[in-house]
């Protein structure tokens, strides 16, 4: 039977989302079902920002408003682009952030704990310095501005293009004054500079995933999320370089998504502290300065083997 022509609002978040199921996309760029990702689609063809929706249901688009959601839907499906580059917004720590293609789609867990301000790891009222590492839109540091009103942010991204998205955020939520966007690798350029956080959302997909995560991916920058073999190219220099940079009630916290296991084969001695978020409690962890420190004391097994090998390299030689 040949489905009906949607007519409301209502109707066509219905069609939206069913022209999703058959098309089997992949979810995880702002949504993580059909459902929600039509009526994210349906809210930015009309205009509405997706919470008010509700209030519209009932409505009936106007022709071009009804071209506008067809075009998006083909667009969603033929190529497979992430809705948030089609629409040029991404939410994150309640903000909406500008998005396009030279950046990923905000979406850290760590934004649960920005507006939770880390507690209890963090006393709210002392923090007057933060980093954010790898930026990539702004979203991380610019969040963290709004919770901690008091402090100044740093926020680095190695990529010219990121930062150029991050300007373009910065000076909508008019953080200019408080927001600095540096161009960095890592830490490279903050001297001596010490943090009361350093929040980082770094590149840490292993070469396996990257190979075959959903071509919905394959629109971010790879640059923004390959990591080496591993996935801890970039976790393991944070780590290296962090002690240097945090005050001494200052704290890291970093996204690893599935690397943990990763992680904590490499640093057995590091008292990593897992925190919980919506999407379980194996993907962002925190440590103290004083926590962090142990790393300068002890070599991790893979600097060790690293180092093993490259002396086996010499000696052949
Ligand atoms: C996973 S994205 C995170 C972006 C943003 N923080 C977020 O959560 O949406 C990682 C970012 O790290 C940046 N990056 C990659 N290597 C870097 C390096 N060596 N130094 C600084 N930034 C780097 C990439 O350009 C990318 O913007």
């Amino acid at each position: 039977m040949k489905p009906a022509t949607p007519r409301t609002v209502s109707e066509h978040v219905a069609w939206v989302a069913a022209r999703f199921r058959a098309a089997r996309l992949y979810y995880g760029h702002g949504t993580d079902n059909a459902a929600d990702e039509a009526a994210w689609l349906v809210s930015g063809a009309l205009g509405i920002e997706p919470g008010g929706l509700d209030t519209h249901l009932m409505d009936v688009p106007h022709p071009a408003e009804r071209e506008r959601i067809r075009v998006l839907v083909e667009a969603r499906i033929g190529t497979r682009k992430p809705l948030a580059y089609l629409l040029h917004e991404a939410w994150f720590a309640g903000l909406k952030f500008y998005v396009d293609e030279r950046v990923i789609v905000p979406r850290s867990l760590t934004g649960e704990l920005i507006l939770e301000r880390f507690a209890p790891w963090v006393d709210a009222p002392r923090v007057t310095r933060v980093l954010d590492l790898c930026t990539g839109s702004g979203c991380m540091g610019i969040a963290c501005a709004q919770a901690f009103p008091q402090a100044r942010v740093d926020a680095v991204d190695i990529s010219a293009d990121a930062l150029a998205v991050a300007r373009i955020n910065v000076e909508r939520h008019a953080l200019a004054g408080r927001v600095r966007l540096m161009r960095s690798d890592l830490f490279a350029v903050l001297g001596q500079r010490r943090y009361d956080v350093i929040v980082s959302n770094p590149p840490y997909v292993d070469a396996r995933d990257l190979a075959t995560m959903p071509p919905e991916y394959g629109h971010e920058p790879t640059l923004a999320l390959a990591a080496g073999r591993d996935g801890l190219d970039m976790v393991a220099r944070i780590l290296r370089a962090a002690p240097g940079h945090l005050s001494a009630h200052g704290v890291l916290v970093v996204e690893v998504g599935n690397s943990r296991p990763a992680l904590e084969r490499t640093y057995p001695q590091v008292p990593f502290l897992w925190v919980t978020t919506s999407g379980g409690d194996d993907s962002v962890f925190l440590l103290s300065a004083r926590q962090i420190a142990v790393i300068g004391t002890h070599r991790s097994r893979a600097s060790a083997s690293r180092s093993r090998t490259r002396q086996k390299r010499r000696i052949k030689r």
